[in-house]
């Protein structure tokens, strides 16, 4: 019997078996990658075992005896901590409060000491080498990829014996994602167990010392890293062959000037640039996490304040916010489904018109005919999976819900798009239809501008690269000269060659 096994487990939520007679084995110091295309039911396990959900059946035994789960409180106490992929952290609440919510303000006798809180989590941030962030600032003033480092410092903060990672490199730099490899290989060497999951392939072969993998809500492989190939896991996860992950590289662009940039700056976060966006170029944004590339982004979103010249299309305008942007022709694909691109709480036909009302209103009313058509050509597009258009947004597996925004954010049929991230959290079969509608988008002349933590995904699907650091452009990578190394000289002020 392994250290750890969950046996026979089933949920069901109403229209969908996400778990059905699932399995799951890993032994301590083991690191187990759980793959699965979007959907599968790999956070759903994840939620059973940490207490969120009741399994509607099924057990799970730890060092042989059965360990009964009532809730996620007794599940930390039980030794089982979890990053989770949507993030929990509150935004209204500050780093510190945030690290230690439910901890310390029940600890000392219902009043929260601020000395101590402050104490524990400058410790933390010492004990697994972390850049200090100001523990009484607000999570919602900070990006993406530190929130989603906070996240792993409340689950280390546990110290658990069963450590789950669902999806917590999906912002990540490369840097910080070494980092996190180095910290769970620490933790596996003291003899826990760690759950891994990612749809990042690379990432999963460096690490994890077996892999599980679920389709359909069920355990369908548990092998040896070392017996498992990439293409066979892939065939494994999705049911079929999907032959050659990245399109055929094809350059559309044309001499038209989609947008254009001089002396664009903005606060000390994006400094004098100068860029050009050609009709049918895909124009990759490079460099070091965190050197603007966000800024870049919103600039051209109407998101943050900016001086100097932005051309639309040849035309002088001022992108004073998103609806101005979105009367432009333009589209931004955000990072954080979860704070900018989704509500949750509406279905998926909701979300998807939301943005593209313009598009369906016949004087007043609103066509259902062309709402229909524009909702099930995304689903179709993005292979959105879900029992209907009106299945509430919220209860989709992560990498659905980003689907949901792509089909948002396009169903405006916009000529200018900008890609901040787009696949993250999604997986491989999906990211493959996804690099082929971005190539086919560039083919019918529109314009787009692409940033991606996965180098890799800059380097195999752009035409050029803008490399960005310290909030200026540093330099450019066209065409054949496009590598990772390239990037990164350029990055340090080095010439690609
Ligand atoms: N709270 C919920 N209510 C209804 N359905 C749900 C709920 N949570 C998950 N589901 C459904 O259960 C199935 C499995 O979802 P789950 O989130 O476990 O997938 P996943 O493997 O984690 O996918 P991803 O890689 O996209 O994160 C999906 O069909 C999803 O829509
Ligand atoms: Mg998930």
């Amino acid at each position: 019997m392994a250290d750890f096994e969950m046996k026979n487990i089933t949920k069901s939520f109403p229209g969908v078996k996400a778990l059905d007679n699932a399995h799951f084995t890993a032994d301590k110091g083991e690191i187990v990658a759980l793959l699965g295309e979007n959907g599968a039911g790999k956070s759903t396990l994840i939620k059973v075992l940490c207490g969120e959900h009741k399994a509607d059946s099924g057990e799970i035994y730890f060092e042989g005896r059965p360990l009964k789960i009532h809730g996620t409180k007794s599940a930390i106490k039980q030794g089982i901590c979890a990053v989770y992929q949507e993030l929990s952290l509150i935004p209204d609440l500050t780093v510190a409060e945030n690290l230690f919510l439910g901890v310390y303000d029940t600890a000392i006798s219902g009043r929260v000491s601020y000395q101590e809180l402050e104490k524990k989590t400058l410790e933390l941030f010492h004990k697994y080498g972390v850049d200090v962030i100001d523990p009484w600032t607000k999570v919602s003033a900070l990006p993406l990829p530190k929130r989603q480092m906070l996240e792993i410092l409340k689950a280390l903060s546990k110290d658990g014996e069963i450590i789950i990672f669902d999806e917590a490199t999906s912002a990540l730099s490369d840097r910080q994602a070494s980092w996190l490899m180095d910290i769970i290989r620490n933790l596996a060497d003291e003899g826990k167990i760690i759950i891994f999951i990612s749809h990042r392939l690379d990432e999963i072969k460096a690490l994890c010392t077996k892999v599980i993998v679920y389709r359909s809500g069920t355990d369908v492989a548990d092998l040896p890293m070392e017996e498992a190939d990439a293409d066979q896991l892939v065939t494994l996860m999705l049911g079929r062959e999907i032959g050659g992950y990245y399109p055929q590289k094809e350059c559309f662009t044309k001499e038209e000037v989609l947008v254009s940039m001089k002396n664009v700056s903005s606060g000390h976060k994006l400094k004098d640039i100068n860029l050009d966006l050609k009709a049918g170029e895909i124009l990759g944004v490079g460099g070091l996490a965190g050197q603007g590339q966000a800024e870049l982004f919103m600039a051209l979103f109407g998101l943050v304040r900016t001086t100097g010249h932005i051309r639309i299309k040849g035309k002088d305008v001022r992108l004073k916010n998103p609806r101005t942007c979105i009367r432009e022709g333009i589209a931004l694909i955000p990072e954080d489904r979860g704070l900018q691109g989704l509500v949750l709480a509406q279905s998926i036909r909701e979300n998807i018109v939301m943005a593209a009302l313009d598009r369906i209103m016949k004087g007043i009313f609103i066509s259902e005919q062309k709402e229909k058509e524009i909702v099930d050509e995304m689903i179709k597009t993005f292979s959105i999976k879900a029992e209907s258009p009106e299945t509430i947004a919220g209860t989709l597996s992560g990498g659905n819900q980003q689907k949901v925004v792509l089909g948002k954010q396009l169903a405006t049929k916009p000529d200018i798009l900008l890609m901040f991230d787009i696949t993250r959290g999604v997986d491989v079969g999906t990211k493959k239809e996804m690099f082929n509608v971005i190539k086919q988008y560039a083919e019918e002349g529109k314009g787009i501008l692409f940033y991606s933590t996965d180098m890799e995904e800059l380097v195999n699907v752009c035409n050029s690269i803008v490399v960005m650091n310290q909030g200026k452009i540093a330099g450019r990578v066209d065409r054949e000269l496009i590598s990772r190394e390239n990037i990164l000289r350029v990055s340090v002020g080095e010439k690609a060659v």
